[in-house]
């Protein structure tokens, strides 16, 4: 489906994303043929810059993070609707010059008044953006156009703070009109997720406390925090990831099949299962954080943490956090899901993975069965896109030696069709204004409701997060935490 003719004004169009995923992306779209001639591509931000200087930024973003390739005509064409304006978010002038450029291309483009908001700016700055788009008549529609806001996490620190910025964006705009995004929900493996699920019938008679002994999501970055401190210090790995991206993964693996994929319905879904969730009482048990220090990676030395450029020196922020949810309800019940996610692990791997209960009985001796592990279904989100099930099967010779093995189905083995980047699927989605892979704000604050009670845990210690080295798998208290109730990590 293409998008309609619009205009994509985007706040804090100078910041990182911008140039690593939302330019690329929308050039990405250009190039598919998804894009209407009428798309008008509009930046604001305090850089003091002429319209050319920022199409020559995006020019670079496209030539230096663009999946597809470069096309002359394609450039030409988007760049006729490339717009720039300077200012500040408490500058009134700059609002007027920016309605006049959305008029403008309004005119020119053939637009219909269709206008999507992308705040990529820090919360704090989404009161002052939003009440200028108000005062300055930005958002004004009639059954004839629409006008939408995209905003991207942190939705809040907690649940408090997740209200009170959703007050502020809902004064302005109808729910239907807030795109939120949760950039791994635009994965294509993610997606891929439902279809294994619901378009199968021989996963989901197994998929559920009869079979399944426990869940295992992993979020692992070989990455440090680099030049994010602002950002990261003082935020941690619970409430940068856990808090949206891994507890949207446990919803879509936890959930009933929705009656449709229409966005009433899988959110409707994906909520009743987030309520469902809680991390059990004893938290000292059940979760566990870490900070890493020097080490290695990749066979280079690397700072810790508290070493990071921009980091306090007495931070006890978490790189690596580790919680067990459990999911009340009779699919799940008995069943723990264990997420973790850090940075500064071993290997960059997203996935999740079901391992399954033993068989009940086993007509074989020990010594036959001593390479036997737990049959396992695993989700693999990324780099190494796929699905993988392990199971045990007889190794060949003359003894009956059963051992562990894998069976794999991979993205590039078995389809030509390139995945596009998450950011092309969700920006396309806003401007079609097809929600269902945009979380609503129940689920933010049920995700909060959910981590609350952890992060205020953590808040009461004492003590600093456990160390673990720079290329590790983590600290002692997350294997701990697993070997408490009889289980251990994977290594993906
Ligand atoms: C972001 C987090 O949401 O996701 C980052 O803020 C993290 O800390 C990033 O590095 C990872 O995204 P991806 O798509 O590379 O897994």
């Amino acid at each position: 489906q293409i998008a309609g003719p619009c205009v994509l004004v985007i706040f804090g169009v100078t910041g990182d994303l911008s140039r690593k995923k939302l330019m690329p992306a929308v050039y990405d779209l250009a190039n598919r043929g998804m894009l209407p001639p009428g798309f008008g591509l509009v930046g604001f931000a305090r850089r003091d810059w002429a319209t050319q200087d920022f199409a020559q930024q995006v020019h670079d973003a496209v030539k230096e993070n663009a999946r597809t390739e470069f096309r002359e005509e394609v450039w030409e064409q988007l760049l006729e609707g490339i717009r720039f304006v300077p200012g500040t978010f408490d500058d009134d002038d700059a609002f007027i010059r920016l309605r006049d450029t959305i008029q403008e291309l309004d005119n020119a483009r053939g637009t219909g008044g269709n206008h999507a908001f992308y705040l990529s700016i820090p919360p704090s700055s989404f009161e002052i953006v939003v009440s200028q788009l108000k005062r300055h008549g930005l958002t004004e529609r009639t059954e004839h156009n629409w006008n939408r806001v995209v905003i991207e996490k942190p939705f809040g620190h907690d649940l408090a703070s997740a209200r009170d910025l959703n007050e502020v964006v809902s004064s302005l705009f109808d729910p239907h009109e807030v795109f939120r995004i949760d950039h791994y929900l635009g994965k294509e493996t993610v997606q891929n997720m439902m279809a294994l699920r619901f378009a199968n019938q021989m996963f989901e008679p197994i998929w559920n406390n009869h079979y399944v002994s426990h869940v295992q999501i992993t979020m692992a970055e070989d990455i440090g925090i680099g030049g994010r401190a602002g950002y990261y210090d003082g935020i941690g790995a619970a409430r940068d990831v856990i808090q949206n991206h891994l507890l949207q993964l446990l919803a879509l693996t936890a959930m009933e099949e929705p009656t449709s994929f229409e966005a009433s319905q899988l959110r409707a879904e994906k909520k009743k299962v987030l309520a469902a969730a809680r991390v059990p009482e004893n938290m000292d048990l059940h979760t566990a954080r870490g900070q890493y220090c020097a080490g290695w990676q990749g066979g280079r030395p690397v700072k810790g943490y508290l070493e990071e450029d921009g980091v306090d020196p007495a931070s006890n922020t978490e790189t690596y956090a580790a919680i067990r949810v459990d999911v009340e309800n009779r699919r799940w019940a008995g069943v723990p899901f264990y997420l973790r996610a850090a940075k500064r692990m071993p290997r960059r791997v997203t996935e999740v993975a079901l391992s399954f209960k033993r068989a009940p009985h086993l007509p074989f001796t020990a010594t036959d069965t001593e390479d036997l592990g737990v049959n396992a279904l695993v989700m693999r989100i990324q780099p190494d896109e796929g699905v993988t099930l392990r199971f045990g099967a007889k190794v060949p010779g003359t003894q009956m030696e059963i051992r562990e093995v894998s069976m794999d189905f991979g993205y590039g083995g078995s389809f030509t069709e390139s995945s596009p980047e998450a950011y092309e699927r969700l920006i396309l989605d806003v401007l079609l204004g097809d929600p269902p892979l945009f979380p609503l704000q129940e689920e933010v604050e049920l995700s909060w409701k959910i981590l609350d009670p952890v992060i205020e845990h953590w808040a009461a210690q004492t003590e600093q997060p456990q160390p673990y080295v720079a290329g590790s798998w983590g600290p002692q208290c997350g294997i701990d935490m697993l070997a408490a109730d009889g289980f251990t990590w994977r290594r993906p």
